[in-house]
Parts: structure tokens; C-alpha cells; sequence
């Protein structure tokens, strides 16, 4: 007797076992069909700007979000970054911003920033799309006695400072870019729109 129950509760978890099977491969064949009937919300879902929260990020500190599948870094520049970033001049290959495609008119300035002390930048070399490497550290071995802090590619080796502007004798031949944002508050920044376009 005992082992008819045993096989009666065996047959019914392969009953109930097999319905779920069922029902998840329903779902997983209904949600190709529903994404598919409204391609142009979810393309401008990927268009739309990002609200970026900078409340807790630190002097020194970077984060990242995503914009158009893009990663964009917000970097928080202490003081003495901001201090350090004309000294790199001399070694830049176009420390003016002059290459206008690389950032908005409101950011062709010393900082390619609306404010000093954040860096609002996208985070794919302008080689060959590599996702550069944050490295604030001063002259650490490994990147010379310069080097002032700074974005390093591990791809091909470009180099690129605070500010996102490349160095001269890298790959990369244009400073990094800068999107269209703008402060919503002092802790609140929206990436993708700026007064222009607001
Ligand atoms: S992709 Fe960055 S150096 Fe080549």
C-alpha cells in the first residue's frame, strides 16, 4: 500500500511538473510577440534621458549609468584635480575642445564641465570602443610619473585625463565624449536633455 502512494505522489509532481513547463513556455513564446508590436516605444524607452542621483558620490569618486546603452561616467574632481587638469595642456591633442562633435557649446571650457567639479562623460574610447579604465591614482607605476589621474584603455593603450581629453601619441585621436546633460538640483543631473533642448 505504501508504495502506491509513493508512486501516486510521484505521478502527481511529473503531472504538475509538466504544467509548469507548459506554462512558462507559454510565456516565454508570448513575449517575443508582445515586444515586437511596439518597437517605437521601446526605442524611445533606449533614447530617453537618465536621471542621475550625485547625492553620495565622494571627491575622488566615480559612478556610472547607462544612457542609450551606453555607459556614461560622472566623476566627482576634488580640488586638486581640478587644479592638476592645465597641467596636462602641453600634452594634449586638443586641449580646447576644438573637435565640436565631442561635446555640447556649453562644455567647450577648461573642464569640458557646467560645473568643475563633475565630469559628466561617455565611457567607450574614441579608438576603437573599448570601455577605458578610471584611474585617479597620481604617478602610479604602471602609467608614469605624469600621469595626474586620468581615464587609461586597456585595449591599445590610449590615454585620456580628467576631463576625458586624450593624450597626444595614443590611438585615440579625439577626446572623449561629453553628452548633452543638465542640473535638475545641485544632486540631481539628467543626462540626454539640456536647456536647449528642454
Ligand atoms: S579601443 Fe581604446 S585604445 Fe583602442
Amino acid at each position: 500500500m505504501s508504495t502506491d502512494g509513493v508512486d501516486t505522489s510521484r505521478r502527481r509532481f511529473l503531472t504538475a511538473a509538466t504544467t509548469v513547463v507548459g506554462a512558462v513556455g507559454a510565456v516565454g513564446a508570448a513575449v517575443p510577440f508582445v515586444a515586437s508590436m511596439w518597437p517605437s516605444a521601446r526605442a524611445q524607452a533606449a533614447g530617453a534621458p537618465v536621471e542621475a542621483d550625485i547625492s553620495k558620490l565622494e571627491p575622488g569618486a566615480m559612478m556610472t549609468v547607462e544612457w542609450r546603452g551606453k555607459p556614461v561616467w560622472i566623476v566627482h574632481r576634488t580640488q586638486q584635480n581640478i587644479d592638476d587638469l592645465p597641467k596636462n595642456d602641453p600634452f594634449l591633442r586638443d586641449p580646447e575642445s576644438e573637435v565640436e562633435s565631442q561635446q555640447p557649446p556649453y562644455c567647450k571650457n577648461a573642464y569640458r564641465a557646467i560645473k568643475p567639479e563633475y565630469a559628466v562623460i561617455v565611457g567607450i574610447c574614441t579608438h576603437l570602443g573599448c570601455s577605458p579604465t578610471y584611474r585617479p591614482e597620481i604617478a602610479p607605476a604602471d602609467l608614469g610619473e605624469n600621469w595626474l589621474g586620468g581615464f587609461f584603455c586597456p585595449c591599445h593603450g590610449s590615454r585620456f585625463d580628467l576631463a576625458g581629453r586624450v593624450f597626444q601619441g595614443v590611438p585615440a585621436n579625439i577626446n572623449l565624449l561629453v553628452p548633452p546633460h543638465m542640473y535638475l538640483s545641485d544632486t540631481r543631473i539628467l543626462i540626454g536633455k539640456d536647456e536647449g533642448a528642454a
